[in-house]
């Protein structure tokens, strides 16, 4: 694939025009364009080949590229976004190094603007051009990336949404890029070197509180779940300050960053602890969607908290039967040391409340098996019971296509996770409505007044098939929605 993807006007690049499903005669929009290109347009569509069906792609010459939209009631930002994936590979098969962007003539405003049009190819582009390369050595089979592609348009929204879209889709990458890296190399202590250096490049602060500090601080929660490692925990918190924010806002946004959950003492069985590196993956979310925040400079002051730990065996490890005390002096038995993600999330949520006093948070985790079994990869599970809150984010993952769905968070909910010898237990007796224990875990935390909605991404974070926008591995998710609210908060 491609080494990089950028925009750029270059002299001589490849024409790429879009047509719907079942176009028989030149769109109007398009007649005077094909004029000026020679009637290059009209030949690609005579073509027998084409059809105009989603993916179609047909070349004319090394000048033109048509690409079929497919059904004109089904364009939208997701199949453009699709289209973007698909064609970029077929484009470095082809060798192609330049193309001059003309999708919007076709692709009528109600159905997306220019800048959304050149947004959501671009951000398909640059998700599909990611690979996990950097682990290839001497007997690799793999073809090395090659080449740059330069994006032009002479539409300026066009441009503006394409560079744009390079941005999220990049900090997208560097969120899979952490995710990606095996837990011998990806250690807390290794998230924090992280977390230093993308906030020096891009200008965030960036503390991180060191083992020795959680301790001090009373995080029960972070420093049990961490102690059996010899990769001992932290937490980062990285912070977008604007020179002039929008007044009245300060979001936070919390990430489950373990680097591997073994599931301790209650152990994960057989195959089931593998993949466990990708229990860092609303960490990388968090991590990612700060780097396109400050990148985008968005006019939103953002905090960013990242409670990173490793869940491992050993004679120090926390075990089932322990009663910790949290950083809010909220007592937890410990029911199962697998459920520790709640454990590490209940720490770094009160913190925050109490030192950021944000006026909204998100937390984001690969927190529950269950979600997996209720929803699949298809979307993220979404506890809100704000609804003003809750209607923002289904708008945000409406448009950015990493969808979430509602469950419900009740008092009922609340009470099954209080325990006899502790307040609370950090997982139930059974596994009934075993993701809403989570949630419900997790609102012990947060302070009443504050908006809040955890996402669990357990589904959603990485795949095991190859998609039109991704390898085998971490998607990325979480990033452009949460980059997406935080674009819209207070706008
Ligand atoms: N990290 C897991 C959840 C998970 C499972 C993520 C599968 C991705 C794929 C979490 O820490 C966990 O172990 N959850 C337990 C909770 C249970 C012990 C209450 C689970 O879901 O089984
Ligand atoms: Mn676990
Ligand atoms: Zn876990």
């Amino acid at each position: 694939m491609y080494r990089t993807i950028r925009t750029g006007s270059p002299r001589k690049s490849t024409l790429l025009v879009g047509l719907p499903t079942g176009t028989t005669r030149l769109p109007k929009p398009l007649v005077a364009f094909d004029e000026a290109h020679g009637g290059r347009i009209r030949q690609a569509m005579k073509s027998r080949m084409f059809s105009g069906k989603e993916g179609d792609v047909v070349v004319e010459g090394d000048d033109v590229l048509l690409v079929g939209l497919g059904d004109q009631n089904t364009i939208d930002l997701n199949s453009i976004r699709r289209l973007g994936g698909r064609l970029v590979r077929k484009l470095h098969a082809m060798d192609i190094q330049a193309l001059d962007v003309q999708l919007d003539l076709t692709i009528p405003r109600r159905i997306a603007d220019p800048e959304s049009v050149g947004q959501a190819l671009a951000e398909g582009m640059v998700l599909a051009n990611w690979e996990v390369d950097f682990f290839d050595g001497k007997a690799s089979t793999n073809e090395p990336a090659s080449g740059s592609l330069s994006l032009g348009a002479s539409c300026q929204e066009v441009r503006g949404g394409m560079r744009r879209g390079i941005i999220l889709a990049e900090s997208t990458n560097e969120s899979r890029r952490l995710s990606a890296t095996p837990p011998n190399i990806c250690v807390p202590s290794w998230v924090a070197q992280q977390a230093r250096a993308a906030a020096r490049k891009h200008g965030m602060k960036c503390r991180v509180i060191s083992f020795a500090e959680a301790k001090r601080l009373g995080m029960g929660g972070l420093v049990n779940v961490g102690i059996g490692s010899s990769n001992k925990p932290c937490m980062m918190i990285l912070e977008h300050k604007p020179a002039r924010p929008r007044p009245g806002h300060r979001l936070a946004l919390v990430g489950k960053t373990m680097t591997y959950d073994s599931g301790g003492y209650s152990l994960k069985i057989s195959n089931t602890m593998k993949g466990m590196k990708y229990d860092m993956n609303g960490g990388a979310a968090v991590f990612g969607a700060m780097i396109a925040i400050a990148r985008l400079k968005l006019p939103v002051h953002v905090f960013g908290v990242l409670p990173c730990a490793e869940n491992l065996v050993s004679g120090d490890a926390y075990r089932p039967d322990d009663i910790i005390t949290m950083f809010n002096g909220v007592t937890v038995e410990v029911t199962n040391t697998d459920a520790e993600g709640r454990l590490i999330l209940g720490d770094a949520l009160s913190w925050t409340c109490r030192k950021i006093k944000p006026t909204a948070i998100v937390d984001v985790a690969t927190l529950t098996g269950g979600v997996v079994v209720g929803l699949g990869h298809f979307c993220a599970g979404l506890w809100c019971e704000d609804a003003p809150f809750r209607n923002q984010i289904e708008e945000a993952a409406e448009s950015t296509g990493e969808r979430v769905w509602q469950l419900p968070l009740w008092e009922e909910h609340r009470k099954f996770m209080r325990a006899q010898h502790a307040d609370l237990w950090n997982s139930g007796p059974n596994r009934n409505a075993h993701p809403i224990q989570g949630a419900a875990f997790l609102s012990y935390f947060v302070d009443d007044d504050v908006p809040w909605a955890h996402l669990d991404i357990a589904g959603v974070s990485a795949v095991d098939k190859r998609d039109d926008l991704h390898v085998v591995g971490p998607t990325g998710y979480g990033v452009r929605l949460l980059s997406e609210l935080v674009a819209r908060t207070g706008a």
